[in-house]
């Protein structure tokens, strides 16, 4: 039994898979990919958690860790990007190490894959609260904040708009919305001009004495604020998951993550030199950072403009976030590894509404009583852990299929794995220790849950599995 767990899924196998879908047509080009990337990536990390990263972890010399984690993300992203187009099947990095860690590993990242996406719902629902009560305030109507913040912020009790905007979401993912890739594109556009906007009318409120000092926080700062931000980049990975249908995959994955990783730095890096440049960093710790430094220069027109944009950019994070998560419960429930209840689909909308439900539920309660930055900092851990597998994934299937035909390869190996491996570990060091030790209890659970349910009813390896003959006609 000890063996079976770590059984690998055949890759052979998958590659089937994905042959006898390959109905879907290729129609993804390279800038529809990069907007995709830009579309995952651009929500509450540079709208909301500059302002608190800024205030409390790294002051001014923030453009610095926007800096490194951003370079931290690109050796993990070129490792990803070798995956996808070599296993181009749903279910990312759950199932690229399925096929070469085996069924525990698999087990972990698809675990922790609940736990990041979740949360992701969860932090995003709570920023898009922060724009939207920021609105209304604008508009001269105030609500109470017992109602908009979670307990110990701002006399809060519970934040309602992130719960009512969670369970709207929900509403629409069990109807069987997914957002099309035109929609997504407008409003990636829609988010990009609102950046700009922002840049173009901040750059006139710099006040240079706000850079002094640059380095309130020590060095040290760098380092915290760049564990804290690497939130903001979290989402290229997610169009890995397009693979079947991109066009020339060889050369559109490089091009888009790489592309989209620089674009997003460079308006990161322009954004967080503005925002310090316009407000003290200690006054940007609120729930709503651009909206207070435009309203704080007295621009408020903009302020209300950029709102609104900053709000339908969060929304569809959440959309994209929530959909990827429901989609990894279920490739865990048709693996066995979960109950099937997870993987059961709604009969007229075909959407699997149980896993949706109850992630939904559990959203909204972590939204309702936690601040945003406890929230992003356990995302940060998990995205950084399945980072560490992917990047090991990548040097381990090299040794032991190097016949398998990768149409990207990572470049320099082993050393861009080997760094992507390095410097997740660093940021994850540079965490706080309650975020640490509330992962490890999360990653505990999971391997109970696994021990006693997962183990037993694997279609791979439990009582009924049917991989014994799969695994051993391909090891002969
Ligand atoms: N990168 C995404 C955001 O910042 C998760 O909202």
């Amino acid at each position: 039994m000890t063996r079976r767990i770590f059984w690998k899924k055949p890759i052979n196998h998958l590659l089937e898979i994905s042959e006898s879908e390959k109905g879907l047509v290729k129609v993804i080009g390279t800038p529809s990919l990069l907007l995709m990337g830009l579309g995952a990536m651009i929500g509450a990390g540079i709208f909301i958690l500059t302002g608190v990263a800024s205030a409390y972890y790294a002051g001014p010399a923030l453009i610095f860790s926007f800096i490194l984690a951003g370079i931290a993300c690109l050796f993990t992203a070129l490792c990803y990007a070798e995956f996808a187009s070599m296993v181009p099947v749903a279910g990312s990095a759950y199932t690229y190490s399925y096929v070469t860690l085996g069924e525990l590993f698999a087990w972990i990242i698809g675990w922790d894959l609940v736990l990041e996406y979740t949360l992701i719902v969860t932090a995003l629902a709570v920023g898009w609260s922060g724009y939207m009560v920021s609105i209304i305030s604008t508009l001269g109507i105030n609500l109470p904040p017992q109602l908009l913040n979670p307990p110990g912020v701002s006399d809060g009790l519970i934040n309602l708009p992130a719960v009512i905007i969670i369970g709207i979401i929900s509403l629409l993912l069990i109807r069987g919305t997914k957002l099309s890739t035109q929609v997504n594109s407008i409003i990636v556009i829609i988010k990009i001009f609102v950046v700009f906007l922002f840049i173009a009318i901040g750059v006139n409120y710099i006040n240079p004495g706000n850079y002094h000092p640059f380095l309130p926080f020590g060095y040290i700062g760098i380092f915290k604020g760049a564990a804290i931000i690497f939130f903001a980049y979290i989402g290229f990975d997610a169009i890995t998951t397009a693979a079947e249908e991109v066009k020339n995959p060889q050369r559109t994955f490089p091009i888009a993550i790489i592309g989209s990783l620089a674009i997003a730095s460079v308006l990161y890096i322009i954004v967080t030199a503005v925002l310090n440049g316009m407000v003290p960093y200690y006054l940007l710790g609120g729930a709503a950072p651009v909206a207070f430094a435009l309203n704080s220069v007295g621009v408020h027109w903009a302020d209300i403009v950029i709102s609104v944009g900053a709000l339908t950019g969060l929304t569809s994070v959440i959309l994209v976030g929530f959909f990827g998560q429901s989609r990894v419960f279920y490739a865990m429930a048709r693996d066995g590894l979960i109950p099937s209840f997870f993987a059961k689909l709604h009969k007229i909308f075909k959407t699997p509404i149980n896993g949706i439900i109850i992630v939904g539920v559990f959203a909204a309660c972590f939204a309702a009583f936690l601040p945003i930055t406890a929230i992003a900092e356990l995302v940060n851990i998990g995205t950084l852990a399945a980072f560490i597998i992917v990047s090991a994934s990548v040097l381990i299937l090299r040794r032991t299929r190097p016949d398998l035909e990768r149409p990207f390869r990572t470049p320099l190996l082993p050393w861009v794995p080997i760094l992507g491996i390095l410097s997740s570990l660093g940021l994850i060091i540079e965490l706080p220790t309650v975020t640490q030790l509330r992962f490890l209890v999360w990653l505990v659970l999971g391997l109970f849950i696994y021990y006693f349910y997962g183990r037993k009813n694997s279609l791979l390896t439990g009582k009924h599995g049917t991989g014994e003959e799969l695994v051993s006609s391909i090891e002969k």
